[in-house]
């Protein structure tokens, strides 16, 4: 349990934690490359460790450095060189998602069985997204409890390249074909109904696939090699998200947060911070494999606004604090298109519902958003969290303008993504 009290103004500087999309595939791709892929600003949180430790069971050396935290290297063994884990039932991929779906792909054109588990919250998540299009290409992979879900079991086969047309736009299904795809024969191509999140594409390239983008579909040839690269993460815009919000709402703030990944397939925030009246400014851009700047923001009065379409998938990790931005603004915004939402580390319509109802926010779930009527003063209350990281941070944020006490009722669940993340709040709050 943690209480949060209204905040008087929030006021300072930061450096935001790597970003955890490309801290995954950092150790993913740089596993499979021949040599040593030297990772800068790694997110050291427990997603993904997940990660590396699955990595490591399946013989990957990753040295980190622990006299500078955020710095590893990953040994790659190359495209062949993963092996069977031996350790354990299952190669445990805990709360991460983009672990679990990521991993079969890679796991399913090896030559070993391998069994991918996650906890309680992974093993509920539908699998058969990644499942139906890599049994396309041949794959062997069954859900063990015959329920579309993990537990897995890949039994590792050779694959051939297909044209997928994906009915969501998720880049962790995307990811798990391409992956599939550098092992399939020919060429394999995935094709979304909105873009998602494009960092597996970029980072390919940067390990030297050959990887070709034409409107929603992306495209990947086999591959023999990939050659490894140092990579410096940017700071997640995901979680400068909860700051963004916190500056915007909280009255007198001025916050500077620095080095943030402003991807234009990530950005989906600061167009609607700036849609809803924020106060928001981008200083010293740099475009380099991955796009950054240091962003301002300063509190401002908010008003509502209209969110969907292809924006969705552009903020979708998001939209719990874009809620609390809306309970805050002026007139109402209308969340729709994102039934993402709904399977997701908890049913995040009914998580944010169920909190803002409580704290005196006149919000409506619908079945693929939430309608949010805002400018009524917020009250503190008791929230449930559905031990989902995302639900605690934006509840956390809430209550920095919430009259009274807000008790999160499990806050530890900021490990998953953002482990120093109450520190942090704690330190710009004035
Ligand atoms: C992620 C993709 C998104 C996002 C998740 C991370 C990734 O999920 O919500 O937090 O790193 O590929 P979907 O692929 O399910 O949209």
């Amino acid at each position: 349990m943690l209480t949060i009290t209204k905040a008087n103004s929030f006021r300072g500087e930061m450096k935001i934690p790597g970003d955890k999309s490309i801290s995954h595939r950092s150790i993913m791709l740089g596993a499979l490359a021949d040599g040593d892929t030297d990772v800068t600003d790694f997110l050291e949180s427990a997603d993904c460790l997940s990660t590396i430790d699955c990595f490591s069971r399946l013989g990957v050396f990753v040295e980190r450095d622990f006299s500078h935290p955020g710095h590893l290297i990953v040994h790659g063994c190359g495209m062949e060189g993963l092996h069977p884990s031996f350790h354990t039932v299952a190669l445990y991929t805990g709360n991460s998602g983009t672990t679990t779906r990521i991993l079969s792909g890679i796991l399913a054109p090896q030559r070993f069985v391998s069994l991918v588990s996650g906890d309680e919250s992974v093993n509920k998540r539908p699998m058969n997204r990644v499942i139906t299009p890599l049994r396309q290409m041949g794959a062997r992979i069954e859900s063990m409890n015959d329920d579309g879900c993990a537990p897995l079991e890949i039994t590792g086969t050779s694959l051939r390249g297909i044209s997928y047309v994906s009915p969501v736009a998720s880049a962790q299904v995307k990811s798990a074909i391409l992956l599939a795809g550098l092992y399939a024969d020919g060429t394999t191509t995935v094709t979304e109904p909105s873009p998602s999140r494009d960092h597996t594409e970029r980072m390919l390239r940067a390990f030297g696939a050959d990887v070709d983008v034409g409107g929603n579909s992306v495209s990947v040839h086999h591959t023999e090699h990939l050659t490894p690269i140092k990579i410096q993460v940017p700071g997640d815009i995901s979680s400068a998200a909860y700051f963004i919000a916190a500056a915007a709402i909280v009255p007198e703030s001025e916050v500077l947060l620095r080095h943030v990944g402003i991807n234009p397939t990530r950005d989906g925030i600061l167009r609607v911070a700036k849609a809803m009246g924020a106060d928001v400014t981008l200083l010293n851009e740099t475009d380099d494999a991955e796009p950054c700047a240091d962003i301002l923001v300063r509190s401002s009065c908010l008003h509502g606004t209209k969110i969907g379409g292809d924006l969705i998938p552009t903020l979708i990790d998001e939209l719990p604090v874009v809620a609390v931005m809306a309970a805050c603004a002026e007139g109402t915004t209308v969340i729709k298109d994102a039934a993402e939402l709904r399977v997701k580390e908890s049913d995040r319509i009914r998580a944010m519902t169920e909190g803002l109802t409580a704290m005196g926010c006149d919000v409506t779930g619908t079945e693929d958003g939430m309608i949010i009527h805002g400018g009524k003063a917020l009250r503190g209350a008791q929230i449930h969290t559905y031990a989902d990281h995302r639900i605690a941070m934006s509840f956390a944020v809430a209550g920095l303008i919430a009259d009274g006490e807000t008790v999160l009722d499990d806050e530890s669940c900021v490990r998953i993504s953002y482990p120093t993340f109450f520190q942090d709040l704690k330190a710009l709050e004035q």
